[in-house]
């Protein structure tokens, strides 16, 4: 099985960003120990500020994994053409958040991409990431 993991902007400052929001650990590390938690995986990681890049990267993984976790960070707030790429792609895409978006700034309410994902995990901090691999494991959307 191969799943993908993208992130979208500031999440590159993951451990240093907003600790009291994001939490004290790199992505990178909290990476490391989730690819060595499921070795059956075959992982991919890519992270972009621009949204552009975001959008070619769904492009190319979008056909061939059989699933992509995604944090589009700001860019799910606004983002109507991360939208239509998750909807042009047959990959399906899972919405994660480490924060619950929800309960913070009304304009962080909206989501452009929740109705193009085949299911959303919000607010559970890093662990968001591997309830999101394992809804793509257990094919539980
Ligand atoms: C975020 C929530 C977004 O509102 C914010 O812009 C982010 C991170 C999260 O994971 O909690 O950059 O997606």
């Amino acid at each position: 099985m191969k799943i993908a993991i993208i992130n979208g902007p500031n999440l590159n400052l993951l451990g240093k960003r907003e600790p009291g929001i994001y939490g004290n650990s790199s992505f990178e590390s909290y990476y490391e120990q989730l690819t060595k938690d499921y070795p059956e995986v075959e992982f991919a990681y890519f992270q972009s500020n621009h949204e552009g890049a975001l959008i070619d990267k769904l492009h190319e993984w979008g056909f061939d994994y059989d699933g992509i976790v995604l944090n589009a960070a700001a860019y799910t707030h606004t983002s109507i053409a991360l939208g239509d790429a998750i909807r042009a792609i047959s990959t399906p895409v899972v919405e994660v958040h480490i924060s619950d978006i929800y309960q913070r700034e009304s304009f962080r309410h909206v989501s452009m991409i929740e109705d193009a994902c085949v299911c959303s995990f919000i607010g559970f901090g890093l662990e968001s990431y591997r309830k999101g691999v394992e809804a793509i494991i257990r094919k539980e959307f």
